[in-house]
């Protein structure tokens, strides 16, 4: 990905998707420690993502993913974000996780947003919205994970050559 601008161009990530995720950081920040621990506890439950987790700290790694799950809400999705996101989708590559846990855990965390949000925005258009927004902010940094993945494999390829 060349910028943040052409990825949320992509993703039709508009100043309104940044304001709702900016308000919604409050309501997230009070849910922080209950998301790690359940991503956590997911995560430790799977014997392919223990093993990995088991070589790193298990508070330090719980601080890693609930920086993290903040950050969605810190609103400057600027190009310092977009390499803080590549940083991420490396740090995984190097740990030898498989990118398909990657893509479970997004949907852990989506499951537990989007619940989040039902359960405390009545009325039927903010709520909608401010789901758009968390789906994209969330792919977004899915695709971006996923294209660090991607760059590690091409790198093999022409390694081996
Ligand atoms: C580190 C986010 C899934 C294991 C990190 C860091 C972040 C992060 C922000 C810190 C990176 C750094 O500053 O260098 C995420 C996100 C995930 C995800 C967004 C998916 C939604 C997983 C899964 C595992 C995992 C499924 C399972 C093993 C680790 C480990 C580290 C780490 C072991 C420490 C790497 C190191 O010591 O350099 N993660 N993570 N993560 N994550 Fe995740």
């Amino acid at each position: 990905m060349t910028s943040m601008q052409d990825l949320k161009d992509h993703y039709g990530f508009t100043d309104d998707d940044e304001e709702l995720l900016k308000a919604f950081q409050p309501l997230a920040a009070q849910h922080k420690e209950r998301f790690s621990g359940e991503f956590h506890n997911y995560l430790y439950g799977l014997p392919e993502t223990t093993a990995i987790l088991n070589t790193s700290n298990r508070q330090r790694l719980l601080e890693m993913h609930s920086n993290w799950f903040m950050s969605l809400f810190g609103g400057a999705y600027d190009n310092n974000y977009l390499n803080h996101l590549t940083r991420i989708g490396h740090a995984h590559v190097k740990v030898g996780l498989n990118v398909h846990f990657v893509n479970v855990a997004m949907n852990r965390v989506r499951h537990f947003l989007l619940n989040l949000i039902d359960e405390n925005y009545p009325d039927r258009d903010e709520r909608r919205a401010l789901r758009e927004a968390t789906e994209k902010i969330l792919d977004m940094n899915l695709d971006v994970m996923s294209a660090s993945y991607r760059e590690e494999e091409l790198k093999k390829v022409f390694v081996s050559r």
